[in-house]
């Protein structure tokens, strides 16, 4: 029996004959011959099924066999005559499974709405399978550059009993006969384990009530979370930077014919090597009234606004010490500006707006009792937290980095709901 194989190994197995498993992606025929396009997950093949190499029946059925209709086909593996890839010579064809009815995704056009609605199906397609395999090297890269460079994971938990990043978007769930809020955020159980074990990072779904629609924005989205002690802003902002450029390299390296099938040009991406510039939060204020648009200290930026910045630069921008009032209450201020915190944003290039957020933390216990009142935050639930400035308390710094935004950029995909497998957003809960 000829063995398995999938299809991104085909290569490996020219002039024997194989197995593929999958599913019909396309079809075509021209009286001698017909062209299944069949794909497993790993690719796609041209399978070619030549009416002399097969018996009159299976010729006749191979014309009939429906989009996504699972298949097992056995043939040679051959030099595609045209392209660089390979093709196979079927010489038998077995049905697994007939669809029950009409693939409702086609070769025409479809709304978003529909394909959203569709979603469980619609990832068979080459664009969504580009973008998952992407996402997936993405998460890889992330994780082996922090263990690589001697950081624990520590996971926070999910259900917490207080906010991290401002109470109006919490998910409020029940919790027996108490309340709790989905995180928004792993950082404060982050800021414990790094007193606990020095470097650290989460990587997990952080939850967040959004209510406006953006391109940007999930109400679960995925974060990377890395807290260091003994670190300050200079150096979270190098941590910053050294992350992106290995998860863009990696890319770059191991997922070029994704990038290829997105569309997307790794020419814009192998210029993002280090030094990314850094400018204040003054000076992004600045670009900003240059370029005619209305805005004045103490803005936040939205997304049009990262948009202009991010223009200016043809890698990401990192923008530092933006004013202490719009900032989250953890955050420590500038000693030589007690108006400015020692945050950074991280702003991607071309449109894809902010992909990382961070900074210096208060490591002050009465600078961060004080924030907590000033903010109306519940004292009783940073109860905790106080403790990690009573026992030991130093300099710590860390960040967030959004995988979907990350995703979006890396693959020049226009909206976050097509970079994560199953999006959640304010008007999508299925599938
Ligand atoms: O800037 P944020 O709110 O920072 C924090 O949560 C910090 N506590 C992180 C830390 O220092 N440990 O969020 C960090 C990143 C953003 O830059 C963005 O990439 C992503 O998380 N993000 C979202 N992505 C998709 N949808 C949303 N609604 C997002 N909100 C934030
Ligand atoms: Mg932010």
């Amino acid at each position: 029996m000829a063995p398995h194989v999938y299809i991104e190994e085909l290569a490996r197995h020219e002039g024997q004959e194989v197995v593929i498993k999958g599913w019909l992606y396309n079809k075509r025929s021209s009286g001698k011959l017909h062209f299944l396009e069949v794909r497993d997950g790993t690719g796609i093949v041209q399978t070619v099924v030549f009416h002399k190499d097969v018996s009159p029946e299976m010729f006749a059925a191979a014309d009939r066999l429906a989009q996504e209709t699972a298949l097992e086909v056995t043939g040679t593996v051959r030099k595609h005559p045209k392209l660089p890839e390979h093709e196979i010579s079927v010489r038998d064809l077995r049905v697994v499974a007939a669809p029950t009815q009409e693939y409702p995704i086609g070769p025409k056009d479809h709304g978003t709405a529909f394909l959203m609605d569709h979603r469980h199906l619609w990832l068979r397609s080459k664009l969504q399978h580009a973008a998952l395999r992407v996402r997936a090297e993405i998460v890889a890269a992330i994780r082996g550059f922090f263990d690589g460079r001697g950081f624990t994971l520590v996971d926070a938990p999910i259900f917490t009993p207080a906010a991290c990043e401002g109470t109006t978007n919490l998910f409020e769930v029940g919790y027996f006969d108490e309340k709790a809020y989905l995180t928004q955020s792993g950082q404060l159980y982050m800021e414990a384990g790094a007193m606990a074990l020095g470097k650290v990072y989460c990587f997990g779904p952080t939850f967040r009530a959004e209510k406006s629609k953006t391109r940007r924005h999930l109400t679960e989205f995925w974060m990377v979370e890395p807290e260091v002690a003994f670190m300050d802003l200079d150096g979270d902002m190098d941590l910053a930077e050294d992350l992106i450029v290995a998860v863009v390299e990696q890319v770059l390296g191991r997922r070029r014919r994704e990038l290829e099938t997105l569309g997307r040009d790794p020419g814009r991406l192998e210029q993002v090597k280090r030094p990314f510039p850094r400018i204040t939060y003054a000076e992004a204020i600045a670009i900003l009234q240059q370029a005619g648009k209305e805005a004045k200290s103490g803005d936040d930026f939205g997304g049009d606004e990262e948009t202009v910045i991010s223009e200016r630069f043809d890698r990401p921008v990192l923008i530092h010490r933006y004013p202490a009032d719009i900032k989250a209450f953890y955050m420590k201020r500038d000693p030589e500006d007690p108006r400015l915190a020692l945050c950074v944003d991280v702003i991607a290039p071309e449109g894809y707006g902010e992909i990382i957020g961070g900074g210096q933390r208060e490591d002050d216990l009465a600078k961060v009792e004080a924030s907590i009142a000033a903010h109306d935050l519940p004292r009783q639930a940073f109860e905790w937290y106080l403790d990690l400035r009573r026992y030991g308390t130093v300099p710590h710094a860390g960040f967030g980095l959004g995988v979907e935004r990350t995703v979006a950029w890396l693959c020049g995909l226009h909206h976050v709901r097509e970079t994560i497998p199953f999006p959640r957003m304010l008007e999508r809960l299925s599938p």
